[in-house]
């Protein structure tokens, strides 16, 4: 039999209660196709980093490498110190297993209600690139009246080795602080390629390059060239650009007037939401950190919703959907469509509604919705 080996981690807040109801979803879909997954937990969290102090063992990601695939909740736990665990768990996974595609579909289902008119039929792919931009984890802040000329955080990443040493003047005493953003041309290029291959896949005719550069100009150059020398070798399909700004504007006002949104890290985390938003609730939004040839993670977009944790009523859709991600790229094809036939199915019948849908079924009761509708049809 088939088996593939994956590395669980269901971290804070309403992390566990999602997972949980997609690993029986999961489950089921590899019964029916005849083949089975293993699953190796890791307990990486506030929880642990509490207990611990430290947010993953030092082979926490050379554990990580053994596996086929990881299927992750959320974290971020309110007893710790905000973009701690976030940064060196979740957003260090994606840099060290170099998962630089972040696909997030996001689609109105059958029988949801969108908050925003003309989004009947919305479906857009958020392609957002996932290990550069804003992200890169590179900057420093320094209290009122502290000394000049600290050594700011080196970055070494698979494309590019760095260490920076920017000395700053600041003499009036201020606080101050800095984050740095970075793209290089190899990083615009990988996911652009990727971007106008998902669209060519999926039949959507458009991708839509969403930049800043009117006010970043040299980041979002190099992203822009890059695009159109990637456009270039896509003739068929149809390209705009287009400022993040506007394109905020857009989804809300004319949300079918996008296919593939090809973004930037930073860029692409808020539309996502955004088109989450559209889509009636967080609780849809799917993603996968992919990188093809490597371990890859697949999660839903939200966090930890810490005020739902332990309550059974968060949504567990997106994280289900996520496991249907997950088996798409493991190459269980039909076993993904399996569970989105039966989310699909599921919607269009009204068989939940959980809280974010004005409903009261739990989470645990629509996992079991959905993992009975995948074992029966
Ligand atoms: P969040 O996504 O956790 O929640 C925002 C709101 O969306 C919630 O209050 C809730 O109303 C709704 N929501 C989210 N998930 C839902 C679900 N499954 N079902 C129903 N409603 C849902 O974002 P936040 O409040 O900004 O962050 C909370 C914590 O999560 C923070 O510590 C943050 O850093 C972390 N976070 C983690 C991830 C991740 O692990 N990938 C993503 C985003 C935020
Ligand atoms: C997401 C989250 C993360 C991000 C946070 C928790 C760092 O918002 O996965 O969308 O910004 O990427
Ligand atoms: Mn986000």
């Amino acid at each position: 039999m088939r088996e593939y080996d994956i590395a669980r981690i269901a971290g804070d807040g309403i992390g566990p209660e999602v997972v949980r109801a997609g690993v029986k979803v999961l489950d089921a879909a590899a019964e029916r196709e005849g083949f089975a997954l293993r699953y190796t937990e890791y307990p990486w969290g506030g929880e642990y980093y509490l207990r611990e102090g430290r947010v993953l063992p030092a082979n926490g990601f050379d554990e990580l490498r053994q596996h086929d695939a990881i299927y992750f909740g959320a974290v971020g736990d309110p007893r710790v110190k905000p973009g701690v665990i976030e940064q060196e768990l979740l957003l260090a996974m994606r840099t060290e297993l170099d998962q630089y595609i972040n696909l997030r579909p996001a689609r109105l289902w059958p029988g949801v209600e969108s908050p925003v008119k003309g989004a009947e039929g919305f479906r857009v792919e958020i392609v957002r690139e996932n290990t550069e931009g804003f992200y890169v984890r590179t900057g420093a802040a320094f209290g009122a009246g502290e000394g000049v000329n600290r050594q700011e955080t080196a970055i070494s990443r698979g494309l590019y080795d760095c260490k920076l040493d920017i000395r700053s003047s600041m003499t009036n005493g201020d606080a101050y602080a800095y984050n740095l953003g970075l793209i290089t041309a190899t990083g615009a290029e990988r996911i652009a390629r990727y971007a106008f291959a998902l669209a060519r896949r999926k039949g959507m005719t458009k991708v839509s390059c969403v930049t800043k550069r009117n006010a970043v100009p040299q980041m979002y150059s190099v992203w822009e060239d890059a695009f159109d020398a990637v456009a270039a070798k896509f003739p068929e399909i149809e390209t705009e650009k287009i400022n993040v700004d506007a394109a905020a504007m857009w989804l809300v006002k004319k949300p079918t007037a996008f296919g593939v949104m090809l973004a930037p890290n930073l860029f692409g985390d808020i539309l996502s939401d955004l088109a989450a938003g559209i889509c009636g609730s967080l609780g849809f939004g799917a993603s996968g950190n992919i990188n093809p040839e490597g371990v890859s993670m697949f999660e839903p977009i939200h966090g930890s919703a810490p005020k739902y944790a332990g309550k059974n009523i968060a949504n567990p859709v997106a994280t289900i959907l996520a496991g249907a991600l997950m088996l798409e790229q493991l190459g269980e094809r039909s076993a993904a469509r399996r569970i989105e036939a039966a989310v699909e199915e599921c919607m269009r019948m009204g068989a939940f509604h959980t809280h974010d849908m004005g409903g009261s079924d739990g989470t645990e009761q629509v996992g079991e919705i959905i993992r009975d509708k995948v074992l029966s049809d």
